[in-house]
């Protein structure tokens, strides 16, 4: 019999890791797991006020990477600690970034895929903002691509599990995607 439940109504969630440039142009990063791809080409994110929803409002632009399993610990961190109190946070854990150049964001080295988002929108709503931003640029580093596409076998992304909270990893095909229900055709 199926009961009822109240926590973790989707689950589980991506691991975005957002990168922004600050008034000074310092590089800072913070964890978000409520978000995802909206449409075609765009993405939607829900931030409460942090340092980095003041640097996208200011900058209008700035980077996605998902989070990936050798550096669980670094993409923890950045969501433990505000880049407002400790502001060498990415130094802190071990991330470098290089400047994108596609928007004024940075990439961080050291997770091999990252998106290069620009705001369509912000809504001020239920005490959250709610961004939309057009995919702009993706890069990916070579040893995570096949034929020239990410390769999740490669990619060792992880998901965020809302019920046990913590981060989980990705498994292995289990069906094709349009394809599997055909057997019932
Ligand atoms: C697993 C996890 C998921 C998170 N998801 C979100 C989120 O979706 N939206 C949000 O506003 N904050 C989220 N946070 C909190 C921010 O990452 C955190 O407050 C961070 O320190 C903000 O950094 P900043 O002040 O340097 O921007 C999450 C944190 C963790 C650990």
């Amino acid at each position: 019999m199926k009961k009822s439940f109240d926590k973790g109504f989707i689950t589980p969630h991506p691991v975005l890791i957002i990168g922004t440039y600050d008034r000074d142009g310092r590089a800072n990063a913070m964890n978000a797991a409520w978000g995802g791809q909206i449409g075609h080409n765009q993405i939607a994110v829900s931030l409460s006020g942090h340092k980095s929803t003041v640097n996208i409002k200011q900058n209008k632009e700035f980077t996605i990477a998902f989070a990936t399993a050798e550096q669980i610990a670094a993409c923890d961190f950045v969501g433990l600690v505000s880049g407002e109190k400790v502001p060498d946070k990415l130094e802190q854990c071990g991330f470098t970034v290089t400047p994108s150049d596609k928007v004024n964001a940075p990439v961080i080295d050291q997770l091999p895929v990252t998106i290069e988002c620009k705001v369509l929108g912000i809504q001020e709503e239920f005490g959250e903002n709610r961004v939309v931003a057009e995919i702009v640029g993706m890069k990916a580093d070579e040893e995570v691509l096949t034929d020239g596409k990410v390769d999740l076998d490669k990619l060792h992304v992880v998901v965020y599990d809302t019920v046990s909270k913590c981060y989980r990893a990705v498994g292995g095909s289990v069906g094709g995607a349009w394809n599997a229900g055909k057997k019932f055709l």
